[in-house]
């Protein structure tokens, strides 16, 4: 009986929850309460010119949110571009929520936080399709492929064994759990400095290119044209009137549009800043607000690459 007490009270000393040790450096990590995690920690929900893609026709559900380290953001000369870089300690999440209303939860968080010994990559996945359901995931450095191949392997058993997956056909959770494999390899995608696509499929399936820290959102913040994407399920650019879409230069009506271009042309999104400011200035002035967030935070040199942006922030748009 003694050592049975003795036992209890040692279990009830090490945590019952405790998570396990991934080797190679990854980490298994939890988040509760996550529709109000980014804001609580002092993240900013960008607002790019064009919608990302969604699975919904209505609304967003995607959303990227960024936390910025401490140092300036500063460039890097790539060939003859020169791209964003972000300091130590910045941490960028994709944040795709599904469902609506009072059910909506989040379906997937992946994201990227720059340390001193490079990035490292997370991902987190819900333990039950509910909105209060707590995540679990995984962290990882980029560049070590056998902490990647732990974390992996991690996350998909716990997907496996989770809510609704547990509960399908073997098939069918099989079939899922492969996907979720395919879908964790973020390198290909995320290479830094890629430039974009001015044909479809030109550098990879993302049409958007990326900045040297191998983000695709926040340098579209500065910028009036962007490539619209042509892989989501809905992209709300296309009814969005705020935004034209151009292909080769020209609009194209988007009624019943397939999202291609004559040639191969990758497709682009436009804002409209004369729209903007005349029927929608609250988002007008949330591009501006954003877009000095960042300039506040650069290096002289950032600051002159960007600097064309804000002429769309003053007269003669602006009262
Ligand atoms: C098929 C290409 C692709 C893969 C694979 C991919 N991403 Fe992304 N990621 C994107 C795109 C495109 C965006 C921009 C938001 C959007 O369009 O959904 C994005 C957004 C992000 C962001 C927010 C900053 C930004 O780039 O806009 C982070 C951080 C991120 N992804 C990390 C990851 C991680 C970590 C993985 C792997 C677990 C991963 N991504 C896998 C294409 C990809």
């Amino acid at each position: 009986m003694k050592r049975l007490l003795l036992g209890l009270v040692a279990l009830a000393g090490c945590k019952p929850d405790a998570l396990p040790k991934l080797g190679h450096g990854a980490k298994a990590v939890e988040m509760t309460a996550p529709l109000r995690f980014h804001e609580r920690e002092g993240f900013t929900a960008l607002a790019p010119p064009a919608h990302i893609p969604s699975s919904d026709p209505d609304i967003d559900q995607v959303r990227v949110w960024l936390k910025l380290g401490d140092g300036p953001i500063t460039t890097q000369a790539v060939g003859d571009r020169s791209v964003l870089v972000f300091p130590e300690g910045t941490r960028a999440d994709r944040v795709e929520q599904a469902g609506r209303g009072e059910g909506r939860f989040v379906a997937d968080i992946r994201g990227t936080t720059l340390t001193a010994d490079g990035p490292r990559f997370h991902v987190f996945r819900p333990s039950a399709p509910k909105p209060d359901a707590p995540l679990f995931g995984a962290q990882w450095p980029a560049a070590n492929p056998d902490a990647h191949a732990a974390a992996t392997d991690y996350l998909a058993e716990r997907i496996a064994k989770s809510e609704p997956v547990s509960s399908w056909q073997p098939a069918r959770a099989q079939a899922e759990v492969r996907s979720f494999r395919e879908k964790n390899t973020c390198l290909p995608c995320h290479d830094p400095a890629r430039p974009e696509n001015t044909r479809a499929g030109e550098h990879g399936l993302v049409n958007r290119g990326t900045d040297g820290s191998g983000f695709f959102t926040p340098y579209t913040l500065f910028e009036d044209e962007v490539p619209l994407e042509q892989y989501g399920v809905h992209d709300r650019s296309m009814t969005d009137p705020l935004v034209d879409i151009v292909c080769s230069g020209t609009v194209v009506a988007t009624d019943g549009w397939d999202r291609t271009c004559p040639q191969g042309a990758a497709p682009r999104a436009r804002w409209r800043w004369d729209r903007a400011w005349a029927q929608a200035p609250t988002r007008a002035k949330q591009r501006c607000t954003q877009a000095e967030w960042l300039f506040e935070r650069m290096d002289a040199k950032a600051r002159k690459q960007v600097t064309h942006f804000f002429d769309n922030c003053a007269n003669p748009h602006q009262d």
